[in-house]
């Protein structure tokens, strides 16, 4: 047998492999220029940006904890503006599929985004981001009404796939998917990080300067994995499935559970070449278990 074939359409979107970076983890781009070959990247999604620049939250903003990440960065971002301006030309000759995800407040600042972005040359999809637990009382992947009328704001205007990132943070997630998916959203992505908490017992204060935070890494996988399960199990959509994806396995895991495409963030930050680690692992599965494609394992779950 040759080569399985690792090729990925995520919602019309061509990757060479399923493994994307996660909003967030992997700045612009051009942080990780010198650490990783991003060419070994199946899709990189952007940082969250909003409509104007953003200074996010006040320092200490990132913790480590036993088995992940907090973080607080607070959507702290350069905008739209700057990104078309600065970022993209550099960032769409990169060979690989790039994904800007997008954050707003109101419907009209999504709106407004998606107007800037959906003619932007070099972008092949866009990520709404529902789910940031760090500004505002409560967002809208909580609220399966707002985010719906949200999407028929802006599926109107947007031309690219639109991939909708939800949130941990709700009794059911399967309510929220299917409410993005019948108002047209290409794909959904899951799931952004858990709120959390950290203290210092000898100032008895919060870590974070925000006092709360989103905690990722391994301590969500089991989850996100479940969320993930739950959500492919009632959408026909494209699933990209996250949380806590350190290593191979783990990335095979979210395919079986039905995630079409996996990203990689937590992980990132202390091991730059786990992207190559990940496609090769999933490459030496496939051949170790005659799986001719990587398409064969998605939703192949035994017994569930
Ligand atoms: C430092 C940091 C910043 C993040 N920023 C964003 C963001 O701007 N937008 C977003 O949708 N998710 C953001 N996330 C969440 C990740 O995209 C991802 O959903 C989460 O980290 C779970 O994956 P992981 O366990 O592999 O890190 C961030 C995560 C981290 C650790």
């Amino acid at each position: 047998m040759g080569k399985p074939d690792l090729t990925v359409n995520f919602a019309g979107i061509k990757m060479r492999n399923p493994l994307m970076v996660a909003s967030g983890t992997f700045g612009y781009g051009e942080e990780y220029e010198e650490l990783v070959d991003v060419k070994k990247l199946g899709a990189i999604v952007l940082k969250s940006v909003t409509l104007k620049p953003r200074q996010g939250n006040p320092p200490p903003r990132i913790v480590e904890t036993p088995a992940g990440l907090l973080n607080a960065i607070g959507l702290h971002n350069i905008g739209v503006s700057a990104l078309i301006r600065e970022k993209l030309p550099g960032l769409r000759n990169l060979g690989t599929p790039i994904i800007v995800s997008i954050g707003g407040e109101t419907v009209e600042e999504f709106v407004e985004l998606i107007e800037f972005l959906t003619d932007a040359e070099g972008i092949s999809g866009i990520e709404l981001n529902l789910s940031c637990p760090n500004i505002g009382k409560r967002i809208l992947a909580q609220d399966p009404a707002a985010a719906g009328k949200l999407l028929e704001s802006i599926r109107k205007k947007c031309r690219l796939p639109l991939i909708v990132k939800l949130s941990p943070q709700v009794t059911d997630i399967t309510e929220i998917a299917g409410t993005c998916e019948e108002k047209g959203a290409d794909a959904i992505s899951l799931i952004n990080s858990f709120p959390g908490m950290a203290i210092d017992i000898e100032t008895r204060k919060p870590v974070l300067g925000n006092t709360t935070g989103g905690l990722t890494g391994p301590a969500i996988k089991p989850l996100a994995l479940k969320m993930v399960w739950d959500v492919c199990r009632v959408v026909k959509i494209p699933v990209v499935g996250m949380g806590g994806v350190m290593r191979a396995s783990d990335a095979i895991e979210f395919m079986l559970a039905g995630a079409k495409a996996i990203a990689v963030g937590t992980a990132l930050f202390s091991n730059p070449d786990i992207i190559e680690e990940i496609v090769q692992g999933i490459e030496d599965y496939l051949v170790q278990n005659g799986f001719a494609s990587v398409s064969q394992i998605v939703g192949n779950l035994d017994g569930s």
